[in-house]
Parts: structure tokens; sequence; C-alpha cells
């Protein structure tokens, strides 16, 4: 009997340390976290898509897509520091008066000292279809002087929530007088 007294106590100590823990995952149950299952959230079976369109980069003329919004602080000769934002059309053929699918929206930047390499980032925001109103996010390196360059898909929204995947981009029309280039895009990405 007298080593039972003292065992109570220990277990009344050690539940009381342990209660910070209980009151945490009762507050889980009141809205702040919890595991959903995925087939009543809609979501049935990833499907790999693949889209192609064109992006026109017009940084000249009257109604510029690419506008400077820093202009390179160094004499550089990649042009490293130089940031454009971008409102870039995307088209279903190669010609800017073909169909618009929708626009891409973010900047690019210079971000390498040895070569010509950009950070790109950017929303495709599509109008076309099924798609419109749904996006695609895009952050990668850019060689843009190399024949193809692999950007991943970092995510999406609408038709695209949960999207991964990779872009891979290939200079279409380059103008070296005026800097207009039109790059032609195929994007693989894998969403619901
Ligand atoms: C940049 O400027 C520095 C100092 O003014 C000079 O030494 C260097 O050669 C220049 N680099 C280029 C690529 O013009
Ligand atoms: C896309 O959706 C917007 C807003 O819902 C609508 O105003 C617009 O007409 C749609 N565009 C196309 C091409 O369907």
């Amino acid at each position: 009997m007298a080593t039972v007294l003292p065992i109570l106590a220990f277990q009344i100590i050690i539940f009381f340390l342990i209660s910070p823990s209980i009151i945490l995952v009762a507050g889980e149950d009141q809205g702040f976290a919890r595991t959903l299952d995925r087939k009543l959230h809609g979501l049935k079976k990833e499907k790999l898509s693949h889209f192609r369109f064109y992006w026109h980069d017009i940084v000249t003329g009257r109604n510029p897509t690419a506008v400077p919004i820093v202009r390179q602080p160094s004499n550089s000769s990649t042009g490293f520091g130089f940031v454009s934002m971008i409102d870039d059309p995307l088209t279903l053929g190669p010609k800017l008066s073909s169909k618009l699918a929708g626009r891409a929206q973010g900047f690019y930047a210079s971000a390498s000292q040895e070569d010509v390499g950009l950070l790109m980032v950017m929303n495709f925001a599509f109008i076309e279809g099924k798609y419109n109103g749904s996006t695609i996010t895009v952050l990668g390196r850019n060689e843009v002087f190399n024949t193809v360059r692999e950007m991943p898909v970092v995510g999406g929204s609408g038709l695209f929530r949960f999207a991964r995947g990779y872009v891979q981009a290939r200079t279409h029309t380059f103008d070296i007088k005026t800097g207009d280039a039109t790059v032609e895009y195929n994007v693989y990405v894998l969403h619901y």
C-alpha cells in the first residue's frame, strides 16, 4: 500500500506533463490542420498534359510587352543584374496575330556573370477554353542562346492545382536589332 501512493502521484504528474499536447491535438480538430481524403477533395487520377504555344517578348515599339525595371548596375557583358517585367502574349501559332491562349506574366532577370542566363519567374495565365482562369507557374534558369532550355513547373491554380512538370523553350525567331523574340514553349505538366 505504501508503494501505491507514490506511483499514483507519479501518474498524476505525468498526466499534467502530457496534457498540453492533448490540448494541441484537440485544437487540430477545431480547423487549424486536418488530414483530408483526396478522393473526397476531387483529386482522383493524376494526368499528364502537353501544351504547345508561342511566347512573344516585344521589347520595342509603341506597345512593348517587356519593360526594363532594373538596368544592369554593372558593366558586365552578360547584363548581370538586369530585370525586365513581362506581360507576354501566348499564342497557338508562331504569328502574334494567331489565336491567344493566354499571357505570360512575371519577370526575367540576368542572374549569371559568366554567360547569358536568365532567372525566369512567370505565371502562364490562360484564357483558352476550359483553361480560362487557370494558371501554371514556371521558375527556372533560361540560357537563352541554347537550343533547348528546360525550366521547372513549380505549381498552378484552377485546373492546375498540385501541378508539377517542366517546360522546354526553343527560340523561334530573334531579331538581333530590336531584341524582340518569339519562343516556342512545350509544357509537360502533371495535374488532376
Ligand atoms: C568594367 O569596368 C571595370 C572598371 O571600370 C574594368 O576594369 C572592366 O574591364 C570593365 N569590364 C567590362 C566587361 O567592360
Ligand atoms: C474567361 O473568363 C472571364 C471571366 O470569367 C470571361 O470574362 C472571359 O470572357 C472568358 N474568356 C474566354 C476567352 O472565354
